[in-house]
């Protein structure tokens, strides 16, 4: 976290997982266009999830095309750690590590700001959110999945609400991020309970009037600030 606390704004990070792959070029700047405040790109590697997507030579040719836009790399992979300089070097943004898979995440942070990102930490459905306090000082953005990581398109977990509201309670300041299964009827649960970025895929790529999801997420989040 920032030393001088920052308001919190709400930004909305369209994941392009359930987009179409073949013209991701295309996806992206549609998502920038339709007012998206970051990019959220699901780097999976078929063993710390059962899905597999695409690696740091993709995001590499994809920097050049969208520039202006933020990268959020959530990195469901075994072995975070290796994949830190690789990352930076492709234009990431922010490198977005899950917990169960590091035994060293104080380290793991190190590392990620040396190499010029900023830090964010997840955690599973079954990881007690208890887990990610010692490193909530360290990190940018703490990410609370709301579905099993490894595919778009499945059902929100309302339960994990409850990890949202014990962070927001101890870390006023600190970027919440919720993903899976976000969208218009699952918004405001996530806006209660004080999330504050918001990644949101099927729901958005899927829509026939993106900007209008949105904007829609957006409101439900900004009345909740
Ligand atoms: C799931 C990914 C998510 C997913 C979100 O493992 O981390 O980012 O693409 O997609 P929806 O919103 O369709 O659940
Ligand atoms: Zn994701």
């Amino acid at each position: 976290m920032a030393d001088t606390p920052q308001p919190l704004t709400c930004k909305i990070g369209p994941s392009i997982l359930n987009a179409d792959l073949s013209n991701l070029e295309k996806a992206c700047v549609q998502m920038m266009d339709s007012g998206a405040d970051y990019l959220h790109l699901d780097i999976m590697d078929g063993h710390f999830v059962p899905n597999l997507t695409f690696g740091h030579p993709l995001v590499k040719c994809l920097r050049p095309k969208v520039p202006r836009a933020f990268f959020d790399l959530h990195m469901m992979v075994a072995e975070p750690e290796k994949w830190v300089n690789e990352m930076a070097d492709a234009g990431g943004d922010q490198y977005t590590f899950h917990i169960e898979a590091t035994n060293s995440p104080l380290a793991l942070v190190r590392k990620i700001k040396e190499a010029g990102m900023k830090a964010g930490v997840g955690l599973k459905p079954g990881t007690p959110v208890e887990e990610v306090v010692e490193v909530v000082e360290e990190v940018d953005m703490v990410l609370v999945m709301t579905v099993e990581p490894g595919f778009g398109g499945q059902s929100f977990m309302s339960a994990m609400m409850e990890k949202v509201e014990f962070l927001r309670a101890r870390f006023p300041s600190l970027d919440i991020e919720v993903d899976g299964g976000v969208g218009l009827s699952t918004i405001d649960a996530c806006a209660k309970a004080g999330a504050n970025m918001i990644v949101s895929g099927s729901a958005v790529v899927k829509a026939d009037d993106p900007k209008a999801v949105i904007s829609q997420l957006r409101s439900s989040v900004v009345k909740e600030l």
